[in-house]
């Protein structure tokens, strides 16, 4: 088989859509480089003393984990150094971090959830990087909030890294999603994944139910039309898969189908899961896989944003069974 790093496959892409400019792909190299510190410094874990909380709470008041903050950084350096943004969104920052003005002031913007899962991170179970780029806004001087606020559908790039029992790293520049899994002897993401397909029927879903008893009624009939298997409506037997990290249950449905639902709830009432760095890189990652994701009543990807930390509902996967939930919900 020819191998293809990471690197041809985006010069490929260059040269066939134009889409991605030499900007693009080397801001996309300088995420791709990160992502490959943070798996270095998750699979040290207690080796190197990267364990633990780090005794602070991030914007949204939830206790940041040392591995938080030490892929933030790496993500901050790496990118100032990379000289391709204009100003960067994570959820570990409560505002846009504006990149130093170093003559080299780049074009676009960077959203990162820096490590999702957090509460796997101790526990040895797979966790990832997501990430999305949108254009910076021609108009000079640096970017505020505003610039950020881009429906989805802006997105010219996203993607995540799982780090698991491999490091994979899935993109979408707007042409397919595709997937590369780092081979550690080269050092290079080599691409594994060339055209990912979500099959469009699943039996599998993936729900935290332990919030069952604040679920809406669309959601609350369609798990239990799972639940009720081969002799309910739905008349096939289904599986829970929940694994509590948002890119490996992503990372399940775009290899093998399934549904992924984090719908906004009587405690979520805005959602659980954040929309300019969770939602809509997966959204754009899900659908260019041939897959749908919805908050329940509007896709994703058309949601308008109103502020940087924003939450949404999420349910995303096998399009016949998000419209199924979509169509519970109208
Ligand atoms: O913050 C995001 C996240 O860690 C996701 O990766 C995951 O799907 C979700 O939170 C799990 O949250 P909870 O354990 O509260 O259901």
């Amino acid at each position: 088989m020819r191998r293809i790093t990471l690197t041809q496959y985006l010069i490929e892409q260059q040269r066939a859509s134009g889409s991605v400019t030499s900007e693009l792909r080397l801001l996309i190299e300088v995420v791709a480089r990160a992502c490959k510190a943070i798996s270095h410094a998750v699979g040290k874990g207690a080796l190197a003393d990267v364990l633990g909380g780090a005794g602070s709470d991030n914007v949204q008041g939830e206790a940041q984990k040392k591995l938080d903050l030490i892929s933030n950084e790496i993500l901050i350096e790496a990118n100032e150094w990379g000289g391709h943004l204009a100003a960067m969104v994570s959820e570990e920052m409560e505002r846009p971090h504006v990149m130093p003005d170093t003559g080299r002031k780049g074009g676009f913007l960077l959203l990162v959830d820096p490590l999702d899962g957090s509460s796997n991170i101790d526990v040895n179970v797979s966790i990832g990087t997501i990430f999305s780029v949108l254009r910076s806004p021609p108009e000079g001087g640096a970017p505020d909030e505003k610039a950020f606020m881009q429906p989805g559908s802006k997105q010219v790039a996203a993607g995540f890294a799982v780090y698991g029992p491999q490091t994979i790293l899935v993109l979408t520049v707007g042409n397919g999603t595709v997937g590369f899994t780092l081979d550690r002897e080269i050092g290079s993401f080599v691409m594994t994944q060339p055209n990912i397909r979500i099959p469009a029927d699943t039996a599998e879903y993936a729900i935290n139910s332990s919030n069952a008893r604040n679920w809406d009624v669309p959601v609350k009939r369609y798990i239990d039309e799972c639940l009720a298997g081969k002799a309910g409506v739905r008349g096939k037997d289904f599986n829970t898969r929940w694994i509590a990290s948002m890119v490996a249950d992503v990372y399940r449905i775009i290899t093998r189908g399934g549904i992924f639902m984090y719908p906004r709830d009587a405690k979520y009432k805005d959602g659980r899961l954040r929309l300019m760095y969770e939602a809509n890189p997966m959204a754009m990652i899900v659908e260019q896989a041939g897959g749908a994701a919805t908050d329940g009543k509007t896709r994703i990807l058309d949601i308008q944003p109103t502020a940087l930390h924003q939450r949404t509902g999420v349910v995303l996967g096998s399009k016949n069974e998000v419209e199924r939930v979509a169509s519970y919900f109208s």
